[in-house]
């Protein structure tokens, strides 16, 4: 398989991710049983492809929705500052919501977003997290249902993107070094 230019090496293919894909839809089906009121709430823009294909899989009747979220300072120093772009368009108040995420990186994502749906009273409140990067942990979160652990590298595909580019890759793939070294730089503003 030619990979584009940018990535060094797969990290997950695509029968790996179909395969845990699966096995958490199936965990999530023996959890709820037969749940009143299930919302899965995909965090835009990277959870739709892991979204699309759990919930594909999923037997328990369930709502689609989303939200869109962006954080300011992606480079090495975040602050942790999050903006709501776009919110659900269900009431989530007495519902049992499931958020969906692609990744978890430093965790203010995800802690706004617990914060966010308790204020709001949800009947119970879930998280569902494709890959994790325990090493870039600045608060912990709860995870009830995680796809994969995986070191510090940049990866994109599956709905992971390098400057919104990549996210429709089939695979999860390592970005080069140098790439993905040049945009914190660029974002930083101590590129050269
Ligand atoms: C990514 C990802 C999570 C967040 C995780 O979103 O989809 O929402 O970062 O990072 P954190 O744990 O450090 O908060 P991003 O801001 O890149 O936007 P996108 O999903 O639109 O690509």
């Amino acid at each position: 398989m030619r990979l584009p230019d940018a990535i060094e090496r797969v990290l997950l293919d695509e029968e790996t991710i179909a395969a845990q894909v699966r096995q958490l839809a199936a965990q999530i089906d023996a959890d709820y049983g037969d749940p009143d009121d299930l919302v899965l709430v995909g965090v835009l823009k990277g959870a739709f492809i892991f979204l699309a294909d759990l919930a594909r899989h999923l037997t328990v009747p369930h709502h689609v929705d989303f939200i869109a979220l962006s954080s300011y300072n992606r480079g090495t120093v975040s602050t942790g500052s999050v903006r709501l772009i776009m919110d659900t368009r269900v009431n989530v108040t007495g519902r049992q919501v499931l958020v969906v995420e692609d990744i978890l990186d430093t965790g203010y994502t995800l802690d706004y977003l617990i914060r966010t749906f308790r204020a709001r009273k949800p009947a119970s409140l879930h998280t569902c997290v494709l890959i994790s990067k325990p090493e870039r942990r600045q608060v912990e979160v709860p995870v009830d249902y995680l796809g994969f652990e995986i070191p510090d590298v940049w990866v994109v595909g599956y709905g992971l993107d390098y400057a919104d580019r990549f996210r429709t890759l089939p695979y999860i793939g390592v970005l080069k070094r140098e790439v993905s070294v040049r945009r914190v730089a660029e974002e930083d503003g101590t590129a050269g």
